[in-house]
């Protein structure tokens, strides 16, 4: 198969915000406990929190990232995770049916943050909760001092305010399973209400209203239209969740960058409509605070947890072990977050530690990449400067979810300060190499080397265990420079990066 792309940096999509490569922890499964913080590990700090992870999760090059949930921030009481540790109430989390030890809270993951050089973006709790307890989470984090929130978390041992600038206003409110899920009326009420009286105390603040939590829910669209249309002047963000996973139809699976590309134009067009009905000149931006594959079915139909008495503490949950295609796939989904850089400015992947993960742990033992952890750290060290849009001249192949799709997908960016620019590209065919050529504007200047590596593997169900953690890595890719094109070849199902 033949390919030939096209780029020219002189009309970029947009500014690639750093927030486009946040991430998301939640209290579930032992994403906190036995992920992050086991102090009983050889290399916990002081803080009981994993070094080696933390290492990790520098290397990945998270900005953002996105705390306590998720679904169980909607059963959550933010008080019960500060002051001393051993008061710290015992709760159960209703959302992953566990019990919460509450021994890690605000405090403790905010010193973990500081550690991995990461941005807090905090969730308020809109299911069993409202209005109130978000104002009150609100002063204790950024109120300096002098009121009785803000003293508690000096006595607590903060001095400053935490000072959270990104809030997310509860999460997946559309969903039968969440707590306190409801209409889009009545949410985007309590959302409007609550996003006002936050910026009553800082009118800076960036907020996040819950979009649907997928394309596939029912109410698709129509609730994006009705939550916005009650808290459009209030939000600056409208979330979007989206999960693949692979259903017997490979050719499809390997497209889903396509699905999430519709995905967000479809928001995109949609919050623009309340801003056309409302005559406003303000643009809400997208945060796709939740994106990955989840092997969603083999939680629901074998690892969900049930019964009155059994509420186990940090239990083995959504541990999907991931391959290459999975990754592949993975790495097309991050070509369809820079592909929008213009409106969707911020983005979580969902998770970060052991739960549907790019780093796994082993309580007492190793911590290891997941396949998806290689283009997530490439994309997010190279995607640098603006988002360009590569032209595609491919051939397409069928697909039963979204028909006829290119073989391959792409997309640029270029860093002018740095002179630097990067291509991420996947062939998408489970068969065929693909020679891709890619013409390069002269505003690029004289190519004279290129550097390139590829995410491939001749078993595409290939993946890193415990057992066997390096099984999988990134590999060096021949690239032929001439000045003002460069070529390669794609191997089948194949994930890569160049850079000029
Ligand atoms: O990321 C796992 C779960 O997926 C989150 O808790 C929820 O928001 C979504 O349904």
């Amino acid at each position: 198969l033949d390919a030939r792309l096209s780029l020219d940096p002189r009309s970029p999509i947009g500014t690639i915000d750093r927030r486009l490569f946040g991430s998301f922890i939640e209290h579930l499964g032992r994403a906190v406990y036995h992920g992050i913080h086991e102090p009983s590990h050889p290399t916990a700090d002081g803080n009981g929190f994993r070094q080696d992870v933390i290492e990790l999760v520098k290397e990945l090059g998270v900005s953002t990232i996105r705390y306590p949930g998720g679904n169980f921030v909607s059963g959550f009481r933010w008080e019960d995770s500060v002051g001393p540790v051993t008061e710290r109430p015992r709760r159960l989390d209703l959302a992953w049916h566990s019990t919460e030890t509450n021994e890690v809270g605000l405090h403790e993951f905010s010193d973990w943050l500081e550690a991995v050089g990461s941005e807090l973006m905090l969730a308020v709790n809109l299911g069993t909760r409202g209005t109130a307890e978000a104002l009150e989470l609100l002063e204790y984090t950024n109120l300096a001092s002098g009121t009785a929130r803000a003293e508690a978390r000096r006595a607590n041992g903060r001095e400053e305010p935490f000072d959270v600038r990104m809030w997310c206003l509860g999460n997946e409110m559309d969903g039968p399973w969440q707590l306190g899920h409801s209409s889009a009326e009545d949410y985007g009420k309590k959302a409007a209400m609550t996003a006002s009286a936050m910026r009553s105390f800082d009118p800076d603040l960036q907020l996040v209203v819950c979009g649907s939590s997928s394309s596939s829910m029912p109410t698709f669209g129509e609730w994006e239209r009705v939550v916005l249309s009650h808290c459009y002047d209030d939000v600056d963000y409208i979330s979007c969740h989206a999960y693949y996973e692979e259903k017997g139809d490979r050719a499809s699976f390997l497209a889903s960058g396509v699905d999430m590309d519709r995905f967000i134009d479809a928001v995109v067009a949609t919050a623009d409509h309340v801003k056309a009905v409302r005559g406003s000149s303000r643009t809400i931006d997208l945060s796709f605070d939740e994106w990955n594959i989840w092997y969603n079915e083999k939680f629901e139909t074998v690892d969900k947890i049930t019964g009155v008495d059994n509420w186990p503490v940090a239990p083995r949950l959504l541990e999907d072990e991931y391959t290459v295609t999975d990754a592949v796939v993975f790495g097309s989904l991050m070509i369809s977050l820079l592909k929008h850089a213009d409106r969707v400015t911020s983005a979580s992947l969902a998770q970060l530690v052991n739960v549907i993960a790019p780093i796994m742990t082993e309580p007492g033992g190793p911590a290891w990449r997941q396949t998806t952890f290689f283009p997530f750290a490439e994309t997010s060290a190279h995607a640098r400067g603006v988002a360009v849009d590569v032209a595609l001249d491919a051939p397409g192949y069928d697909t039963a979810r979204y028909g006829t799709v290119p073989v391959v997908d792409a997309v640029a960016s270029h860093d002018t300060e740095a002179g630097r620019a990067a291509v991420f590209l996947v062939n998408r065919s489970q068969d065929a190499p693909l020679r891709v050529s890619v013409q390069l504007a002269s505003a690029l200047g004289a190519i004279t080397a290129a550097d390139a590596v590829v995410l491939h593997d001749d078993d595409p169900m290939a993946s890193n265990t415990l057992a066997h953690p390096d099984r999988v890595s990134l590999k060096g890719l021949d690239v032929q420079v001439d000045g003002s094109s460069i070529v390669l070849e794609l191997p089948p199902v194949s994930w890569a990066r160049v850079s000029v």
